[in-house]
């Protein structure tokens, strides 16, 4: 239906990884709506690319950002400030019907039923299953919502300090008014469930249809090695959600990296996975870079985790550790 869209946001490239992986898993369970992306201008010009060439529409939208550091600090999430751009959702209204779906959701089988549903569907939150989650809903976009979100947000603000406080507070009777509102949690299963209740996972977790890896760590937080198809390299556990992780990853590296690749084409990219040169160059550069680097000891130093972290964010140190001669230097002593 070409009035009816899945909608997603990417305030950055990270995010934007996200909504590749998520595009395509819509696209390989063969959903007839649009795609719609909504990002930031902080998304780089290859990524924005790629996400031309998987979703229908990229539209570029003003970060919102709550700025509530005390309610986003009880939930240890201080970069949830910006999920108030989601509301620009609203704004979509050359759509009757949409589905909003975070950029670190997958799909795993054809959704596209969701349609059925009226505003505001959604599935309850784990933490606290009186809210709804707002990585997946189903609304109706309208000038008129989106004037009165904003309002809402100047005269309440948000009891989390993003956008599902907001819209929790503003869908305030989801909870008890009408149950056909309440999506299955197999529409939103959180990974965080799977630890909470293992033996419901494993009773209902095959019926799961969207997995959302709610919380800081996100898949492109780890490293993946495609031909071991292991995964590894964050401090949280692997084990604790191995298959969902191993196929955003399968998906991402088969299908999204080769993508960016050629928008990249010889400019330094980080995939996230170990096979490529960039990445081993970088593991490497980082494992010497404390012994054989001269650095200004005037400065704190990032530590190595530290500083592959914002190698990924696409933050390189390009004037001081990261700079073209010790990079150099460093590819001198590696190719010798
Ligand atoms: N998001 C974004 N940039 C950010 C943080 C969040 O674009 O810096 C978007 C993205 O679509 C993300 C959603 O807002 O999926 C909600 O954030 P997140 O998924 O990190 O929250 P969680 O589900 O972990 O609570
Ligand atoms: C939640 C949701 C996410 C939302 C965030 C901030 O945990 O999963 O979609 O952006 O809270 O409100
Ligand atoms: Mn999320």
């Amino acid at each position: 239906m070409a009035d009816q869209a899945f909608v997603t946001l990417a305030t950055n490239d990270n995010y934007a990884r996200g909504a590749m992986v998520l595009g395509k898993s819509l696209r390989n369970h063969n959903t007839s709506k649009k795609l719609v992306v909504l990002i930031g201008p902080q998304v780089s010009d290859p990524c924005q690319c790629v996400l031309k060439r998987i979703y229908d529409e990229v539209r570029v939208v003003d970060v919102l950002d709550s700025g509530d550091a005390a309610h986003l600090a009880m939930m240890k999430r201080p970069d949830l400030g910006v999920t108030f751009t989601k509301l620009h959702c609203w704004t979509l209204t050359h759509y009757s019907k949409c589905v909003f779906m975070d950029a670190d959701t997958l799909v795993l089988s054809n959704i596209d039923e969701l349609f059925d549903r009226e505003e505001l569907s959604a599935a309850p939150d784990p933490g606290w299953p009186d809210c709804f989650n707002s990585g997946v809903f189903v609304y109706r976009p309208s000038i008129e919502t989106y004037g009165k979100l904003l309002e809402f947000c100047t005269e309440h603000g948000s009891f989390d300090g993003g956008d599902q406080g907001v819209l929790n507070g503003y869908f305030s009777d989801w909870a008890t008014a009408d149950i056909a509102k309440h999506l299955p949690f197999i529409y939103n299963l959180s990974s965080i469930a799977i630890y909470t209740y293992l033996p419901a996972f494993k009773q209902f977790g095959g019926n799961a249809k969207v997995v959302h890896f709610l919380g800081k760590t996100k898949p492109w937080s780890y490293t993946f090695d495609p031909k071991a198809k292991k995964i590894s390299g964050s401090e949280q556990d692997v084990s604790s959600n191995p298959t969902y992780l191993l196929e955003w990853w399968m998906l991402y590296s088969s299908s999204v990296v080769p993508m960016l690749h050629e928008q990249y084409g010889d400019q330094t990219f980080h995939s996230g996975c170990v096979e490529f040169l960039c990445s081993e160059m970088m593991t490497i550069e980082i494992e010497q870079s404390e012994s054989t680097l001269s650095l200004p000891h005037s400065l704190p130093q990032p530590s190595s985790q530290e500083r592959k972290q914002k190698w990924e964010q696409g933050q390189a140190d390009y004037m001081g550790m990261d700079s073209f001669d010790n990079i150099k230097r460093k590819l001198d002593t590696f190719l010798k």
